[in-house]
């Protein structure tokens, strides 16, 4: 554990050696500072160092042992690294049989709960602890004499499989603790490997971009990780653990069991204070089940605003003595029950797939399936993205799947159940044409989506004009979707520039068109044409030119067309700017098609120019922001462009980069990570429209 004075003495040496390395002559106070960051980083979420400055001191640390072999301790740092492969992983038997837990889903089943524990403890009241109940892959560790010998899954109950290896790989598991402090010898205990939501949705970022299948959600992936031949792709995957319960331990010779463990709660602080990401802080105790139950109901509400996912949460009768009394049946422990969220997966039926052309051509199979509620949404149509994310999973025709659906992630299909097949289940055949113009489809080598390559195919056509008006492009209210379909069938839009050469005399005379809302579209379309000439460049579609990219790329020319003069070395000169990019760019401003659409957008009256280049001058030059929760005056968009404007950046987590917090209504994680770090100045949305007047 790390005390407060601590902090500030560690914190110390760590700018003391990145300023002067060779000041580093004790190799245990690097580890100690390495192992410090670690913890910050990992366990406290307050990380005090950037990611760069804490790879320049374990380099160090790397070298000074490479030089010095003897000095290695087996829980130093530089230890996680694995230098082997796993090849087979031995079955283990736990020191405790690792149980399930009983499930409720309502008030009526945590009241039975609560009877049963009264009346087997013959007590009118108990207390609870509820924690988060994780949605990832259990794990057993083992410490000895203040080491990490062995890490477990979970198998089936009694004997794991030996996953040391991978485990070291996780860095909120600590490889040493120190046990002897409390006079322990030995301890078993439980957690939950998970992926963060972040980490999850960055690892099916990485997979897309290599053309391999994305998973369907965090739990899978961290569970696919335990079992990884090679250590070294498992710390790639910035896994995460929480450990909630300790399961056997032994007392040193002449020792007294620890104060802190009478109660489960105490049991949580203890493993807290040995460096563990224990639910420390998010544990809540109740004196009574009906304030579990409003706790379990309001709880469920917030699920989606953690950056992990859980799937419920676990009431724990919080004394030891009494969970003793009340005991544990083969399954499960007396003592504890697990309270179940809606859930979030449902089984339903693959009646058909249409194959739908997006604005680049690339082709992508939509699954049609039988409606079904999950999580309280209606799913009938998910993405099964290409051709090989249906041959992986086995997705037929007639299939029954298993759907899911994990808060703000879009559906997924995770996995067909081939044992209800009848035998009528047909193979998915991938269309050779467009099925919208019947182009022969194409596929570049090395990627995975077929393409539709005919410039003029019309489902293309209508999907660019749908991106040109979308919201962050050139964010034309009123012009929905439905809008610009019909329009085009009506033949009252056949492409882009004609988004400004509308009859707004024939729109008045559709249905649905009120001289008002046809008043709001002109109003609109007349407003887009001086957007910022970044929504401009994102607008028009360029294949691999996203929102920040566009951004980019207008700070550093003057006129759109300036991008013509561009060489593809020049432009990989800008940041963010690779190969692949820059070729995309190049190829663009070389298209006549595209220079004659632009020369027509700008005698159209519409913005080419940069006009408001980025302020490194502003009054928020070089200060970060972050925004968190509700924002009641402004718009987070309008709040983030006024940052920009002002030469301020935006940084997307809390890390001791950031100077600003602003703080909106029903701010959650974000909030209780800043508090923990002294630099960061948190601040009301108020205080922000004042601070940014100056
Ligand atoms: S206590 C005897 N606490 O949920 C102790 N389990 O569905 C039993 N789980 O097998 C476990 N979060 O893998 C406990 N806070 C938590 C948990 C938790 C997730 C998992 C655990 C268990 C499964 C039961």
């Amino acid at each position: 554990m790390y005390t407060k004075p601590q902090i500030l003495d560690l914190q110390a040496t760590t700018k003391l050696f990145l300023q002067s390395p060779q000041k580093i002559v004790a190799i245990d106070m690097l580890r100690k500072i390495l192992k410090f960051h670690e913890y910050q980083y990992y366990v406290s979420a307050s990380p005090l160092i950037s990611d760069y400055e804490y790879d320049t001191l374990f380099k160090i640390l790397i070298e000074l042992e490479a030089k010095h072999p003897n000095l290695i301790t087996k829980d130093s740092p530089s230890q996680r690294v694995g230098n082997s492969l796993n090849n087979n992983f031995e079955t283990l038997a736990h020191l405790v049989p690792m149980l399930s837990l009983e499930n409720s889903y309502n008030a009526d089943d945590l009241n039975d709960f609560d009877r049963k524990a009264r009346e087997g403890a013959l007590l009118d009241a108990i207390t609870y602890c509820v924690e988060p109940k994780f949605d990832g892959a259990s794990i057993s560790l083992v410490y000895e004499n203040d080491f990490l010998v062995r890490a477990c899954t979970r198998g089936d109950g009694v004997a794991g499989e030996e996953i040391t290896q991978n485990i070291k790989q996780i860095r909120s598991i600590p490889l040493s603790i120190p046990l002897s402090e409390y006079g322990i010898q030995q301890m078993e205990i439980r957690g939950e490997v998970i992926m963060s939501k972040k980490s999850f949705e960055n690892f099916n970022e990485k997979l897309k971009s290599k053309q391999l299948t994305i998973l369907a959600n965090p739990r899978n992936a961290a569970a696919g990780s335990l079992r990884m031949k090679d250590p070294a792709e498992v710390g790639e995957r910035n896994l995460d653990a929480f450990i909630y319960h300790i399961s056997f331990y032994n007392l040193q010779q002449g020792a007294t069991i620890p104060e802190l463990l009478k109660t489960h709660s105490g049991a949580l602080e203890l493993l807290w204070n040995l460096g563990f990401r224990s639910p420390q802080n998010e544990k809540k105790i109740f004196s009574n089940m009906q304030d579990v139950i409003k706790f379990c109901n309001d709880f469920e509400s917030k699920r989606d605003n953690l950056p992990y996912e859980i799937d419920g949460l676990v009431i724990k009768i919080n004394d030891f003595a009494l969970q003793e009394k009340l005991g544990m049946t083969s399954h499960h422990p007396r003592w504890a029950i697990a309270y179940k969220f809606k859930a979030r997966q449902a089984t339903t039926i693959l009646e058909n797939v249409e194959f739908q052309v997006g604005r680049t051509g690339a082709v992508t199979p939509v699954a049609k399936l039988q409606a079904v509620a999950i999580g309280g949404v209606t799913v009938s149509s998910i993405s099964m993205h290409n051709e090989e994310y249906i041959k992986e999973k086995d997705l037929r025709l007639g299939d029954t799947v298993i759907i899911e659906r994990a808060g703000d992630v879009i559906p997924q299909i995770v996995q067909s159940i081939p044992a209800l097949r009848k035998g009528t289940e047909k193979i998915i055949e991938f269309p050779n044409n467009c099925p919208v113009c019947d182009y022969l489809l194409e596929k570049e080598e090395a990627e995975a989506v077929w393409r539709c390559n005919n410039p003029l195919c019309t489902a293309q056509i209508v999907e660019r004009i749908i991106h040109f008006v979308s919201k962050d492009a050139m964010d034309i209210k009123s012009f929905g979707d439905a809008n610009i379909r019909k329009f085009y069938e009506l033949g009252l839009l056949k492409n882009i520039p004609e988004v400004y050469q509308l009859n707004f005399d024939q729109i008045a005379t559709l249905e649905g068109f009120g001289k008002k809302s046809v008043d709001n579209l002109k109003a609109a379309i007349e407003a887009s044409k001086s957007q910022p000439l970044y929504r401009l460049i994102y607008a028009l579609g360029i294949r691999f030119v996203g929102e920040t990219t566009a951004k980019t790329i207008a700070a550093q020319i003057n006129h759109i067309l300036d991008l013509t003069l561009l060489s593809e070395a020049e432009l990989q000169n800008f940041e963010d700017v690779g190969i692949k990019v820059a070729k995309s760019i190049y190829d663009y401003f070389h298209d006549e098609n595209n220079i004659a659409l632009i020369k027509n957008l700008e005698a159209l009256g519409l913005n080419m120019i940069q006009t408001n280049t980025t302020a490194v001058d502003g009054n928020l030059a070089g200060l970060y922001f972050l925004f968190t929760g509700t924002l009641t005056q402004l718009k987070r968009s309008e709040a983030e462009a006024i940052v920009e404007a002002g030469g301020g950046h935006i940084l997307s987590g809390v890390s001791s980069k950031l100077n600003y917090l602003v703080v909106g209504e029903d701010a959650g994680s974000k909030l209780e990570k800043a508090k923990k770090i002294a630099s960061i100045k948190i601040i009301t949305e108020a205080d922000f429209i004042e601070l940014v007047k100056n």
